[in-house]
């Protein structure tokens, strides 16, 4: 493998650029917004700095790693001589079967189509392509350069061998991969969404104000990030979608979106992409400042 297409620039897209092109692959990087790509690059060269500082790469690393990527808002011509494309758009199940149909036409025969999708039947991608044996999941998590895990979901066709070259791959650029099997959100997103979800719901109620319940999750439960915080991180929007394909997916009243969450998408109130969710997001600060809607 030597050629990696990554269709979507978002931050999920110009973090998985970001990680194989560390590794001496050769990535194009597709969008259908140039602005988009040029926002990916700018975010690829800052966190690289921010690496050479810590001492974790060399500058030397650093220029091989912005020379290794290339932008391109042609799927069709980014796909031609891909060995493995990683498709990161956005969360949405029409969008995605036409990116793989369009993926299908133009890849060659042997790549491997993979899909980023936090939620979405890997199943039902590879039924858009000619390849379903070829199609798999390859979840990577938020921010890509730092987590460790690559949760890869197996498809109903996805063959052991395609399988196992995506094992191999993940443990090359230095991640963790995890084989799951196809369900709605598989592991990852079928536990941490209805947890995001309760969060909401919680504060929806009045039970409790932003900074609280984020307090109680990280004191209490000890984890890193309480769960409103972590939704800014993810993307309302992106936490939205998923909670559908749950609800849609398994048919039970658990999943249903709460309604303050589908309110604050309506009022593209989308976390740290839009600069306000539940907390106001101002580039280059980590003040945690609770969004003036919430006091
Ligand atoms: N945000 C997270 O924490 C997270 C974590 C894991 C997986 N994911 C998944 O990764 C994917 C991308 O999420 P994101 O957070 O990067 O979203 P994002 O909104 O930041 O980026 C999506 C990008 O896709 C682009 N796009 C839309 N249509 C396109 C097309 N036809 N061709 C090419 N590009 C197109 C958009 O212009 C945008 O730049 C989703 O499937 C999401 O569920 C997200």
């Amino acid at each position: 493998m030597k050629n990696i297409t990554v269709i979507g620039a978002g931050q999920m897209g110009n973090g998985i650029a970001h990680v194989f092109a560390l590794k001496g692959f050769s990535v194009q990087l597709v969008d259908v917004s140039a602005p988009a790509l040029e926002k990916a690059i700018a975010t690829i060269a800052k966190n690289n700095e921010r690496m050479v500082g810590k001492g974790t790469i060399t500058a030397e690393e650093m220029t091989a790693c912005m020379q290794n990527i290339q932008t391109n808002t042609s799927l069709a011509d980014a796909c031609k001589t891909a060995d493995l494309v990683v498709e990161a758009a956005t969360e949405n199940i029409d969008l995605k079967l036409r990116i793989f149909a369009d993926i299908d036409a133009n890849a060659p025969e042997g790549c491997i189509l993979a899909s980023n999708t936090s939620s979405i039947s890997i199943t039902r991608i590879a039924a858009a392509t000619k390849r379903p044996a070829a199609v798999i999941g390859m979840h990577f998590m938020n921010p890509v350069p730092v987590m460790k895990l690559v949760e890869v979901i197996r498809g109903y066709a996805t063959t052991d061998e395609v399988a196992n070259t995506i094992v191999e791959l993940s443990k090359k650029l230095g991640k963790i991969p995890t084989v799951v099997n196809d369900y709605p959100g598989f592991v990852s997103n079928r536990i941490l969404m209805p947890m995001i979800n309760e969060a909401i719901e919680t504060l929806f109620q009045g039970v409790a104000g932003v900074e609280e319940i984020d307090t109680v999750m990280k004191l209490g439960m000890a984890h890193p990030m309480g769960p409103l915080q972590l939704a800014d991180f993810i993307g309302l929007d992106t936490c939205l979608a998923i909670l559908r394909v749950l609800h849609d997916g398994f048919g039970n009243p658990k999943y249903a979106p709460c309604p303050l969450l589908v309110n604050m998408v309506t009022a593209k109130k989308l976390g740290v992409k839009s600069g306000e969710g539940f907390y106001v997001h101002t580039p280059g600060s980590k003040e945690l400042v609770v969004s003036p809607s919430f006091k």
